[in-house]
């Protein structure tokens, strides 16, 4: 038996994903071919589109598919800075510290590369940005672009998007969220956020690997930041993922279903899954615990139980969970992104991401408990 609780880092394609996709892995047409095929295909991509900006409450026109939840953040970054207008306006790219290392690593190689500078707001102990470090840094002025996420990968904590959009308006600049870990999960209305771009990435939301979207005002100048045809009205050049595409339209067409099952079933068993693990240990905390978090993330820390071997004893009972940390040089680093909460490394190498999915069920969350508090058992034993 395997009980997957690692959706955060990836979830199962859904029944009718796999159904259109099969039948899209026919369809072999290039969508630019004006011929009967090409036609064919671009018919399919339409459709898909067409579902996807229906999810977001936006018009065709304003998604571009890219490869990936990564790539769409590249485009937005590099793609909004390689405007010279843009540039013009402000060189300056404030991001937070807890964001993906697809945000932090481009706004890290746009300051070396394009000078473009770099400002990373804090976050508090449970993960929510500082606004008015925020606030001072728009007053400063020369800012270009603001990029934080909406919804945590390792946490799950929620940023207040409405105030920090609500901010940037006042300083007339535009902002970007990077909403792949809350789209499917919560409801998001493009329109209603006020942002001008958005990134979602399909296999988080029970679709395939290498497709995900920018969601955009169909207004705004940006470059495309790769050489090529015009595919994606000249945003992102390179012949389509059409059985990506696919993937992405039907994972996308029940939306409400997944975000009615995600806050009604999946939130309610990540809460009991949170009360018996802390009924399991004393010292166990949940990282942003009183904060408003994804409902299916939980992010626990067990001083003196490292992450990693968790991981390892946790997947020996059968069950698939996550942690932060990266291995580098043979030595495993606690999470940047832990980090930035003002956890203290020894503390922040016990991160433990548990992160459920739509297919969950009460008997798997039981089942977690009763291995988890085995292994907190052996512990003990042990020490
Ligand atoms: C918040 C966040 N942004 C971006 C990405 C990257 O998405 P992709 O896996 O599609 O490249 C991930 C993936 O884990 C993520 O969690």
């Amino acid at each position: 038996m395997t009980v997957y609780f690692d959706n955060n880092a990836t979830t199962p394609l859904k029944d009718g994903v796999k159904k259109a996709m099969a039948e899209a892995l026919e369809v072999y047409g290039n969508p630019s071919s004006v011929h009967a095929c090409g036609r064919e295909a671009r018919l399919l991509q339409d459709m898909a589109r067409r579902n996807v900006a229906a999810m977001f409450g936006v018009r065709s026109e304003q998604v571009i598919f890219t490869s990936s939840g990564t790539e769409a953040n590249n485009l937005v970054l590099r793609g909004y800075f390689a405007c010279p207008e843009n540039l013009e306006k402000g060189s300056k790219l404030v991001i937070s510290s807890v964001e993906h290392n697809c945000v932090h690593k481009t706004a890290v190689d746009l300051n070396r590369l394009n000078g473009v500078s770099m400002h990373m707001v804090t976050v508090d102990r449970n993960g929510i940005i500082d606004l008015d470090d925020l606030k001072l840094t728009l007053e400063k002025g020369n800012v270009g672009l603001v990029s934080i996420m909406h919804g945590n990968n390792e946490t799950g904590v929620i940023q207040p998007l409405d105030k920090i959009v609500a901010l940037c308006k006042e300083y007339g600049v535009r902002v970007h969220t990077d909403a792949v870990q809350t789209a499917g999960k919560v409801a998001l209305s493009f329109k209603d956020m006020g942002v001008d771009f958005m990134t979602v990435s399909f296999h988080k939301l029970g679709g395939p690997k290498g497709i995900g979207a920018v969601i955009m005002k169909a207004d705004i100048d940006m470059e495309c930041h790769t050489s090529g045809g015009s595919q994606e009205r000249n945003r992102r050049a390179g012949t389509e993922n059409i059985i990506g595409i696919a993937g992405a339209g039907a994972c996308t067409e029940e939306w409400q279903v997944s975000v009615d099952k995600m806050q009604n079933q999946i939130g309610p068993l990540r809460n009991k899954l949170e009360k018996g693990l802390k009924q399991l240990s004393n010292e166990l905390y949940i990282i942003g615990e009183s904060t408003n978090r994804v409902p299916n993330t939980t992010n626990v820390i067990v001083p003196g139980l490292e992450g990693e071997t968790a991981v390892m004893s946790l997947d020996m009972a059968g069950f698939c969970v996550s942690t932060g940390s990266a291995c580098s040089s043979g030595r495993v680093e606690p999470s940047r992104v832990i980090l930035a909460h003002g956890i203290p490394a020894d503390e922040a190498l016990c991160a433990l991401r548990i992160s459920l999915g739509w297919q969950t069920t009460e008997a798997e969350v039981d089942a977690f408990l009763a291995a988890f508090g085995e292994m907190l058992g052996r512990m003990q034993k042990a020490s």
